[in-house]
């Protein structure tokens, strides 16, 4: 069983893959989406979002990361991806999924879902342009306003070259409004001969079991869930292997404790002061919906701006390291550098992010025009 963590552009960034991944279980993890328009992006950029291509394409913890793509022109993507590839992640994804209208109304994400025949070529085309041992996989959504056309989109996406899909069982019309409809990925996966993983709504071990019963799938996607209870992974890890003792919450509060300290190390290091706090408040937000103790610190320390402060309350003196300006007061957090000695630099300003808000617009600078190549996928479809 494979058990992803979900791309989430504003929320999962490479500290908190870097946490997640410590925490175990989880087998693979895809960057947020690194936008695509009419140029071949720096390669800056893609180390922006993606830091762990500095260090061998694996968060800390060793676990791999494949880049995501998101645009809707297949030369442009297949430049940008070639890009991407020779930097040597683990696989390039392409996004057919984000609802996000500043990304649709360029005819990005789930705005392909009514061209499947864009989908197509825009696979083929990345998929002749990146070298063949690099793998390209598809995330998607069901459809625009309704899923009739799922199969056909999926269908198109394995034809033009996606080694794996994974699919969100939600329409673009229905957002993130609970439910996911798993069995609708259960016909996806029955139609196309790559794998597909299940993707929308585990919050819980209960909900990955129904899911996987329901998609027939057997690989999981897990997003919102795993931000909310680091220890879901291993639940569902343990569950599956028979371990049935294990309740949905796989690591308890004690247990979250070094992970809390090695995000707020990684906050202070990389992060200017000013944004530090609203970083630690944007994960207190979401643990909540598992902790009890982190809805306490939550209450008690919304209003707080200094990050330090909270930390010292979660973790004490110990785990909120140096007092002042701290390591951050070398943090740098200006757009376009390369990381250096492991270094991570954000993609943008931190955000409260609340459960259920979907991606924004990562409004990547753009520099180097794309190939206008003869006899590239978009003339010859
Ligand atoms: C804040 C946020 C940001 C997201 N960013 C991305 C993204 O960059 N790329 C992508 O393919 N999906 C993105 N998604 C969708 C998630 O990857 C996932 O498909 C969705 O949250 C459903 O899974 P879940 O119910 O386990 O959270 C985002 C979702 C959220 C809530």
């Amino acid at each position: 069983m494979k058990l992803l963590l979900a791309p989430m552009e504003g929320l999962l960034d490479a500290t908190l893959r870097d946490v997640l991944t410590r925490a175990g279980g989880i087998s693979r993890c895809v960057s947020e989406f690194i936008r695509v328009t009419d140029t071949v992006l720096p390669e800056r950029v893609f180390f922006r979002v993606m830091p762990e291509l500095a260090e061998g394409g694996c968060t800390p913890a060793g676990v791999p990361v494949r880049g995501q793509l998101l645009g809707s022109d297949p030369v442009c993507l297949a430049d940008n991806a070639a890009r991407l590839a020779s930097l040597s992640p683990h696989g390039v994804d392409l996004n057919f999924g984000c609802p996000a209208k500043v990304v649709n109304r360029h005819g990005g994400g789930a705005a392909l879902l009514d061209e499947p025949e864009l989908m197509h070529r825009i696979l083929r085309e990345v998929r002749r342009t990146v070298p063949a041992g690099t793998v390209v996989s598809a995330k998607m959504r069901l459809g625009t306003q309704d899923d009739a056309r799922a199969v056909e989109c999926a269908q198109a996406l394995a034809e033009g070259g996606a080694m794996e899909l994974v699919v969100h069982g939600r329409t673009k019309l229905q957002g993130y409004r609970p439910p996911a409809y798993w069995d609708r990925i259960g016909a996806i996966r029955e139609a196309v001969a790559v794998p597909v993983v299940a993707n929308g709504e585990i919050w819980t071990v209960d909900d990955a079991r129904r899911c996987q019963a329901e998609s027939g799938c057997t690989d999981l996607m897990l997003g919102r869930g795993m931000v909310c209870d680091p220890g879901l992974a291993l639940a569902v890890r343990a569950a599956v292997a028979g371990e049935g003792a294990r309740a949905s919450v796989g690591l308890d509060w004690a247990a979250l404790q070094p992970l809390l300290a090695v995000f707020w190390d990684r906050v202070r290091l990389h992060i200017v002061p000013r944004h530090q706090a609203g970083r630690l408040k944007q994960w207190l937000n979401l643990l909540r919906r598992c902790h009890p103790e982190a809805e306490a610190a939550y209450q008690a320390w919304r209003g707080e701006t200094d990050g330090r402060r909270i930390a010292l309350a979660l973790l004490g003196p110990e785990g909120a390291g140096p007092g002042g300006e701290g390591r951050a007061a070398g943090a740098r957090y200006t757009a376009g550098s390369l990381p250096s000695g492991g270094a991570f630099v954000p993609t943008h300003s931190p955000r409260h992010v609340p459960v259920f808000q979907g991606p924004g617009d990562l409004g990547v600078r753009t520099q180097e025009r794309c190939a206008d190549r003869p006899g590239a996928a978009t003339q010859d479809a």
